[in-house]
């Protein structure tokens, strides 16, 4: 007797950690299905996930702020055991110049995503937050209990008004079951390099920057910053291999079937280790002897000087297996593979 996979509907499928994730989707025996606007990705991400998970994957070219074509979507699939809501806007400084489109397509498309969930035998959500939540923690590592701050962006508050959406869900009529993922500093690509980070135009994340430096298509990379409290001057992350954290989706969806009472669970989803813009720099240089071509610059405004995960509370079937260097070797050979096959749009 063939098993029935079951299904996952992924919004955001096709993005960066949407698409790690529904490789390791497959792999978990999942069956996962996409929707996705491809307003920030390539549908051609779409074939390479197929090629690395040998399965064909059902995508819906739609927005979640749709509600009649997502209300299609779920009626098409049929059974539905959870959704795994990555589609949204992630970049800081182009929510503060135009914060409505933020709290548009991120709270709007959560909601919307919600009622129709709703409508359609109401699964349960793994939600994509962020560490920015936490601001710059009094103490570190942070825990899950850590204080949640004051956001410092429009996009940061768009996740902390999500997840109070999902809390008060939880005690709706519908009484929502979910876990919610705050996500520290997620680099790296897939080892196969065919899949990575497409950022669009000049990136604002270190490593995406530093890989286009390396590669010759940006100027130096400006370290900002080397007067914080920290031991070399330098800002010090949390940094998480993608495929770590897409395989923190699978263990999450697990947790998810086990929950006995509605609630919105959080889960720190980080290493549990800290790295200094120097140290990554040096691990680079490191890992694939090349020089980095890089200069000291003044802080940039916003930046917390120093946060990283405590690495205590694990989901039951997680815990983060590759280091610093494999992720920086892998995101240098996914710019390589980028360079001799470009994407559309993208370098
Ligand atoms: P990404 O931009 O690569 O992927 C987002 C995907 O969602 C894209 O494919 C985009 O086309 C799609 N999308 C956006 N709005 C949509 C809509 N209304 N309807 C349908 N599709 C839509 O981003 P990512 O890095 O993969 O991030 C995924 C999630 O994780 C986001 O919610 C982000 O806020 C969160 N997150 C990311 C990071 C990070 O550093 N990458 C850190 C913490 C949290
Ligand atoms: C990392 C470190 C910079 C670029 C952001 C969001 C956060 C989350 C993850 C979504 C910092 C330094 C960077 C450069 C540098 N995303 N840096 N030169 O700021 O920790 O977090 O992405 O939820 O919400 O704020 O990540 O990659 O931008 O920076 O020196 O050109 O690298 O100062 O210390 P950040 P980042």
């Amino acid at each position: 007797m063939v098993l029935k996979r079951p299904k996952i509907i992924v919004t955001g499928g096709a993005g960066y950690i949407g698409s790690h994730t529904v490789v390791e989707l497959w792999a978990a025996g999942y069956d996962p299905v996409v929707v996705d606007n491809f307003e920030r990705s390539h549908p051609e991400i779409m074939n390479r996930i197929n090629r690395i998970s040998g399965n064909s994957t059902v995508v819906h070219q739609v927005d979640c702020r749709d509600r009649k074509a997502l209300a299609n979507v779920f009626r098409s699939a049929g059974d539905i055991q959870a959704v795994i809501h990555f589609a949204a806007y992630k970049a800081v400084g182009e929510s503060v110049l135009h914060p409505s489109i933020y709290y548009d397509n991120n709270i709007g498309g959560l909601a919307v995503l919600l009622e129709v969930m709703a409508q359609h035998g109401n699964p349960g959500m793994v939600f994509s937050s962020s560490c920015t939540v936490y601001g710059q923690p009094k103490e570190l590592p942070v825990t899950e209990s850590s204080p949640v701050v004051p956001a410092l962006s429009p996009y940061g508050y768009t996740k902390q008004v999500c997840e109070q959406l999902l809390k008060d869900c939880a005690m709706a009529k519908t009484r929502l079951k979910s876990v919610s993922l705050r996500y520290f500093n997620p680099i790296g690509a897939h080892p196969s390099a065919s899949l990575g980070e497409l950022p669009i135009g000049t990136p604002n994340n270190l490593v995406p920057y530093l890989t286009q430096a390396m590669a010759g298509l940006r100027p130096p990379l400006t370290v900002f910053g080397q007067d914080y409290p920290t031991d070399d001057g330098t800002c010090v992350r949390d940094y998480i291999h993608v495929v770590d954290l897409a395989k923190a989706h699978v263990a999450a969806l697990q947790h998810l079937e086990g929950m006995e009472n509605p609630s919105m669970e959080i889960f720190n989803i980080g290493s549990g280790k800290g790295h200094s813009v120097l140290e990554l720099i040096n691990a680079m240089e490191k890992v694939t002897e090349i020089p980095v071509p890089f200069e000291m610059g003044p802080r940039r405004p916003g930046d917390v000087a120093a946060i990283w995960a405590s690495s205590n509370k694990h989901l039951p079937t997680w815990s983060p297996k590759l280091s610093l260097e494999d992720a920086l070797l892998d995101a240098w050979n996914w710019q390589k593979s980028l360079s001799q096959h470009p994407l559309d749009g993208h370098a």
